[in-house]
Parts: structure tokens; sequence; C-alpha cells
């Protein structure tokens, strides 16, 4: 079985369960991504939510980019990492007030605001505050994403965003608010797209959505898009880098820019996942009736993600010989859904060895938890070991 490449004598001084991040890797990635943007002149904001350990971030901030938040939590760690304040974008259904506050106190670079109720909020509090706030508003453009319907955002059904039929309105009252400034539209759809159809649907609608405010005189400064792009997580050691030329070349090709439009990204998982790994430890072999498990030290407190949407990550057992067998790789924890892998054919696999969970640098440990009282996992890095 072919595996990553990783310092396994370094692993193997290491107590597991823990993440390690390939740096080397994670700066191709946003090499290719700043080749891309810059060669249309759009303007990316990492989506922080899908991984905001501090190095990782200040790695990302190190090439220009600006950041996503959805929380004030997100702002302050962005902030610290050295994203400039003038390139957050703050997103959100539920913005506290206290988070609004942060962000206006800051002055970031615009709120995604998701519903009129929330405008009237910023508003306020940014009367109080005597100062203006930029804001964008969502639109939920109800394209199907086509991906897991837990990470689906773009239809209407989803809480996100103001309905296209309520847009014309809620842009009216913006307006009128002294106190705000409307700097653009923002969408996004969902989440591990990897079918680029799914994504000229999209700039087709926000064409249209555009053509509609020009025809009543209304110009739109800036069009964020989102995030969304996928990874392949069945062949991270052949396609460790998504597909960033096509997706941008999306965008490059059919939005119809206006001068002097802002054209604006916040992918996070494409970012990020295929650079950090689950590194855990095999603590017993059961053999069942039916099954023979693989019983791992890391479980669903340390990547929810199987757990939580079925997803699929790349088992690796990184001291594995080549005579094969079956397993149910799972975790330690009560819970039935503590699964990484069913049915997986690996290098047959004793105690004490150690197993790779791939592409999980993405909502991995951003999601951990200390479920049973478990410690959150540490971190480390290629070029520190
Ligand atoms: N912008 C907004 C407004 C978002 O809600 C998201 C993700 C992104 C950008 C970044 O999307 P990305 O490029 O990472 O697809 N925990 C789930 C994914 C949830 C995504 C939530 N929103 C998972 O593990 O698959």
């Amino acid at each position: 079985m072919m595996t990553g490449n990783f310092p396994t004598d370094a692993f193997q001084r290491l107590e597991t369960p823990f993440y390690y991040y390939d740096i080397d890797l994670l700066r191709k990635t946003l090499e290719t991504i700043k080749a891309e943007t810059d060669r249309y002149g759009f303007e990316e904001h990492y989506a922080v939510k899908a991984n905001a350990n501090p190095q990782i971030l200040k790695t990302i901030a190190s090439y220009g980019f600006g950041a996503d938040c959805v929380s004030g939590g997100e702002i302050e760690a962005a902030l610290e990492a050295g994203f400039p304040a003038d390139k957050i974008v703050y997103a959100g259904v539920g913005k506290s007030d206290k988070e609004i506050l942060l962000g206006l106190k800051n002055q970031i670079a615009c709120f995604n605001v998701e519903s009129e109720a929330e405008l009237l909020i910023i508003e306020e509090l940014a009367a109080r505050q005597n100062c203006k706030a930029r804001i964008a508003l969502r639109v939920n453009p109800n394209v199907d994403a086509h991906t897991h319907a837990k990470i689906t955002t773009g239809l209407q059904e989803n809480k996100f965003g103001i309905n296209m039929e309520q847009l014309e309105e809620v842009l009216a009252i913006a307006k009128r608010c002294s106190h705000l400034e409307w700097t653009g539209l923002h969408f996004h759809i969902g989440s591990q797209i990897t079918d680029m159809t799914v994504f000229q649907s999209l700039v087709i609608r926000v064409m249209e959505i555009q053509d509609a405010l020009e025809a009543k005189g209304i110009t739109v400064p800036n069009l964020n898009f989102g995030g969304g792009l996928g990874i392949d997580y069945q062949h991270p050691n052949h396609l460790p880098i998504a597909d960033f030329e096509g997706y941008f070349k999306v965008f490059g090709t059919l939005v119809n820019r206006r001068a002097g439009q802002g054209i604006h990204f916040e992918l996070g998982r494409a970012v990020v996942a295929p650079c950090g790994s689950l590194i855990s430890r095999v603590l017993y072999v059961k053999e069942g009736v039916v099954k023979r498990f693989a019983i791992l030290d890391a479980g669903m407190t340390d990547l929810v993600r199987p757990a939580m949407y079925d997803s699929y990550h790349r088992i690796e057992n990184l001291n594995g010989v080549e005579t094969e067998a079956c397993y149910d790789v799972v975790g330690p924890i009560c819970e039935s859904s503590d699964v990484f892998g069913k049915d997986r054919m690996l290098p047959t696999t004793k105690r004490g060895d150690l197993i790779a969970l791939r592409s999980a640098g993405a909502y991995g440990e951003v999601m951990a938890s200390q479920y049973n009282r478990r410690p959150l996992a540490p971190s480390y890095f290629s070029d520190q070991l």
C-alpha cells in the first residue's frame, strides 16, 4: 500500500494521537492559489473555520490572503496571525452584539449580512459607536451544490442568506441606513464541490442577479463567491493539490466583471485539507465473529467527519508489510458511530502500528471535542520535526 511521505522515525517517539501538517505541501498549495488569483486579479479570504491552528494561520497570512471568519473568536485568531483587518470578512446567521462590536472596533472589511433583522442591529450598533459598517448582503442563490445534505447551504430551505425575492427590499433598507456602507453581494452554496458545472451554475445565477440590479440603476461594487471547492479524498498521494486552475478559470471566463469590481473567494477546505493527517496507534486488533476490528487510540473526538457526515478519509498503516486483510477501523469512544472506515483493506495490522488518517487538515482539529474527558490532540509540523 502506498503511503504519504511521513517522518515515521520521528513519529515513533511521539505520543499519539496527534495532527501532523506537511508545511511544504501547504506552501505549494498557497503558491498555486496565489498564482491563479493573481492571474485574474481575484482576492482570496481563507475560511478560518477549516483550520484555525495558529501556525497554519500565520503561514497562510504570510501569502497576503485575507480571512473569512464566522465568529468573534475567529476574527481574533485571524488578527493575531497577521491577517490585516481590512481583508477580514465576517459571515454567520447569528452574530452576537459583542461579535459585531469587535468587528466594528477593528474596522473589518465587511460584514456579510444574512437577514434584515441583523442589518438593523448592525446599523444600530454602528450608530452607537459613531462609525460606519461596511456590509455585503449574503444572497441565497438557490443553486444546488449536489454535495452532502449537511454541507449544502445555497438552497431556499437552508437557514443561510437572504432569498433572492427579498434582496431588493433588503438592499433598499441597507441604502437608507446612514451607518452602513453597502459593498456588494456574497454567496456560498456548499462545501466539497468537485463538479465544476455547479460553480458555472452559480456564476450564471449571480450574473442574472447583477443584470437585474443594474436594470434598476444599482451597480454592485464587489462579488464574493464564497468557498466550496472540494478535494480528492480517495487519492491524496496522487492528487494532493485541488483543481484551483479549473476552479478559478470558471470565474475568470464566466464572470462579466464590471470596471473596478472586486471579485472575492473564501476557500477553506481545498487550502488546508490535504496537508493534514491525524496520526494514531493501533491499540488492539479484535477478531470478531463477522468482522475484524483495528481499534485506534484516536477517535471521533479527534476527527468527527466520518461519524458526522459519513465522510471518507484514506487510512494508511505506516508500519505495514504487504500482506493485506480487511478491517473496520474504529476509535475508543463509547459511541457506535465512532468508526473511521468500514471494510478497509490494510497491510496486516498489529498493536503499536502507526496509522495515518489522511486529508484531515480541514474540519479536523477545529472540530475536535473533549467528549469522554479526552485531551485534545496536539499538532506537529513537518518543518519542526
Ligand atoms: N464561506 C462560507 C460562508 C462558509 O460557510 C464556508 C464553509 C466556507 C466559506 C468555506 O467552505 P470550503 O471552501 O471549506 O468548502 N464541517 C464540514 C464543512 C462545513 C463547511 C461550512 N462552511 C465538513 O467537515 O465537511
